[in-house]
């Protein structure tokens, strides 16, 4: 019997630190050597020759299985998981709702009761809160101890009963700093939001375009700074999802700069979109908030991730079908928020960022696994190709050029924002803990494979 249960010989190998052409050989799920020459002796061998072999993907910003504005998304555990894994993503930390007036450990169990059996990929899960007190905060231990050490909070979203106002924000930081957790926050200012849609839906101004003109550049750069400064005054760490407004980067590396542990997420969508698409006749498909911003925001972002200022690209799927954005349509304000992104994160990235040579390899990896896991507190185990990690891969054939249409992704999203363009690096090889588990969009593995990760506390990523 051989030593090495599977080697995939010959691939261009990326980690964080650059590029190898080298054998990655697998024992027992786990990556046993990064060498040349030996991957002959394996029980399985994958010729990855004029291939790439990157990390499966680490994607921190999932909403699978999510009700939000009355709407459903499409996917819920498992098919979100499949979704994830043809686009190279072999792990994601979703989310565990606080319901009010439940505690926020009784949000992790049932969001466990959700995913165990059907996640069909390695998961983590933030606990959302949204009722600050006593009783919650002193839970703070115990979810770390049961793997939670990243919580979420939304600065908006009054009416659907998730916002934390300032005071509650503070008090959070302020524990989840005590409890070297990380907080991650939607950041946009409501009250801006609130008066300034009020003011568009009084005068009949209810088209897409004016979701972003209600969500003003101010709505989303006050609330970062605001979201900063409260970190900053409890001593914690605090991680910006899904950041739209390339121009307010500035803030943030003048605060990593001061050694402050800010971090920045952006989201595909972001990265190659702008707010043009609101001006399309189906602009409500395009509905997701922070609203796509920008030109020159988009090539901020883009400039964000080279010099490490934006640690992680994340999906922020919330897979809302055509039928359930078009719903609300008459007016941005019943339109469902949110987008798809699972899926495409890796070819987006590949295609726009490393082939259009924004990029580099070794960059894209970065927020593509590496520190998304050390920032989520899942490295060594997750995240890079290294000795002792999870043998969890993505294999892309960079020759292979694909044209997204709006049957591209799995289950019946109906809709496709990246409608049209040709893409490179859709994966040709999902690899989960040394399994196979798609083969050039074939999901080969089972419901409830995935596992539950918990989670270390968090390494402040420095860059
Ligand atoms: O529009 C978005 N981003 N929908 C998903 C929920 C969220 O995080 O805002
Ligand atoms: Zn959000």
């Amino acid at each position: 019997m051989s030593d090495i249960d599977l080697a995939i010989i010959d691939g261009t190998v990326v980690t964080g630190e650059g590029t190898q052409h080298a054998d990655v050989l697998v024992k027992d799920g786990k990556i046993l050597a990064v060498e040349r020459g030996a991957g002959h002796r394996a029980g399985q061998v994958i010729d990855a020759g004029g291939k790439i072999v990157l990390p499966g993907g680490i994607d921190v910003h999932t909403h699978f299985l999510v009700g939000f504005m009355s709407k459903r998304s499409v996917y819920d555990m498992f098919s979100g998981s499949v979704a994830a894994l043809r686009g190279g993503t072999t792990s994601v930390v979703d989310f565990a709702l606080q319901r009010r007036g439940r505690s926020l450990m009784d949000g992790l169990r049932h969001r466990r009761t959700q995913a165990d059996p059907h996640v069909a990929l390695d998961y983590g899960l933030h606990v959302v809160v949204t009722d600050v007190n006593e009783q919650t905060l002193a839970e703070l231990p115990a979810l770390a101890d049961a793997g939670v050490t990243s919580f979420k909070a939304y600065m908006t979203y009054e009416k659907e009963g998730l916002m934390l106002d300032d005071g509650a924000l503070l008090s959070l930081l302020r524990a989840a700093g005590r409890e070297g957790a990380l907080v991650g926050v939607h950041a946009e200012n409501e009250k801006i939001i609130a008066r300034e849609t009020a003011r568009a839906l009084a005068k009949g101004e209810t088209g897409p375009r004016f979701h972003a003109l209600t969500r003003p550049p101010i709505a989303e750069a006050e609330a970062i700074r605001r979201a900063m400064s409260l970190a900053e005054a409890a001593g914690a760490g605090i991680y910006i999802f899904h950041m739209a407004l390339g121009r307010e980067l500035g803030n943030l590396r003048a605060a990593r700069k001061r050694g402050a542990p800010v971090f920045a997420e952006t989201c595909p969508h972001y990265l190659v979109l702008d707010d043009s698409s609101y001006e399309r006749s189906d602009g409500q498909l395009y509905v997701m908030s922070p609203p796509l911003r920008s030109p020159d925001d988009r090539e901020e972002l883009w400039a964000g991730i080279a010099d490490g200022t934006v640690v992680a690209v994340g999906s922020d799927d919330a897979s809302f079908s055509a039928r359930a954005k078009t719903e609300g349509a008459d007016s941005f304000a019943t339109t469902v928020n949110g987008v798809y992104g699972a899926e495409f994160r890796l070819p987006l990235l590949y295609t726009f960022g490393v082939e259009s040579g924004k990029l580099t390899l070794p960059q894209m990896v970065k927020v593509w696994s590496e520190w998304p896991a050390r920032l989520f507190g899942l490295a060594p185990q997750k995240g890079s190709i290294r000795p002792g990690a999870d043998a969890d891969l993505a294999i892309i054939d960079p020759a292979r050029v694909e044209r997204l249409t709006t049957q591209s992704h799995y289950g019946p999203i109906g809709y496709n924002i990246y409608d049209g363009m040709e893409v490179r690096g859709i994966p040709v090889l999902t690899i989960l803990r040394g399994n196979v588990v798609v083969d050039k969009g074939q999901f080969l593995g089972s419901a409830g494979q995935g596992r539950f990760l918990k989670r270390q506390r968090p390494d402040f990523v420095r860059s």
